[in-house]
């Protein structure tokens, strides 16, 4: 899989090349490329932007400059993801979505946006998602491009060391809807507090079954909205006592 990313701050993606995604990089398994907006600019000041229609404050990028930055750079075939807080929410959902795509390219914006007429017309071209990573401004799309490209790559084929990781993490397919229950290590005993001892009876089912309620008490403290969501068929006697 390749993404690409056009942003007017490419060391900013450097990050893409570090840890999980380093590795997996250099095994082959996917291709990491950054581009400078800039190169696409059409005057010796390299302008992106430019006062918005109707008024208001800040700068909006210009549609020129990324209609050629997209000719360049997200070819047919390619589905373009656009991080803005006024997208939909970027959810394990869509991370597992966009995982099947063959090539990602990220257009991050800066300031108040890009001219809504760039999304307008690559629509009718390629697949374009317009994503928010959570009800929160940030400065620009790049540090949402590196939490997107981090989820989605995860979930390639051949990235995780162990890809049961995908499956029992909050969000992934363990106990769908829920929040992952808590990890402990050694030693059994830390600072005075000792390891739930159900993680050491060797007793899978009990082990199991432990799993699931602190999932369960874990997501009706932090995600009350998660519990209220939950399929009750997906519940069972004991689940309810919980
Ligand atoms: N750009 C600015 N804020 C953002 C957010 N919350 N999600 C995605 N892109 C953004």
């Amino acid at each position: 899989m390749k993404f690409s990313v056009v942003t007017i701050f490419p060391e900013y993606l450097e990050p893409l090349r570090q840890s999980l995604l380093g590795r997996a990089i250099e095994d082959g398994l996917l291709s990491v490329e950054v581009h400078d907006l800039r190169e696409q600019a059409f005057d010796r000041h390299r302008t992106v932007d430019d006062s918005p229609y109707g008024g208001g404050a800040g700068m909006v990028m210009k549609p020129d400059v990324w209609g050629r930055a997209l000719d360049a750079w997200a070819p047919p075939g390619s589905t373009l993801v656009v991080p803005t807080p006024a997208g939909r929410p970027f959810t394990q959902d869509v991370a597992a979505e966009l995982a099947g795509a063959e090539h990602l390219v990220f257009a991050c914006g800066r300031y108040e946006g890009i001219d809504q007429r760039v999304v307008q017309e690559a629509s009718t071209r390629l697949p374009v998602h317009e994503l928010s990573i959570g009800d929160y401004v940030l400065a620009g799309g790049e540090a949402a491009v590196l939490v997107m490209v981090e989820a989605v790559a995860r979930l390639l084929p051949g990235v995780l060391g162990n890809p049961m990781s995908a499956v029992t993490d909050s969000f992934g397919t363990g106990s769908p809807g829920l929040l992952e229950y808590p990890s402990y290590t050694r030693p059994a005993e830390y600072r005075g507090l000792p390891v739930p001892p159900v993680l050491l009876s060797g007793n899978h089912a009990a082990v199991d079954r432990w799993r699931r309620d602190e999932s369960l008490r874990r997501t009706a403290r932090h995600r009350p909205d998660l519990i209220a969501a939950l399929d009750p068929s997906s519940l069972d006697e004991r689940d309810r006592a919980v």
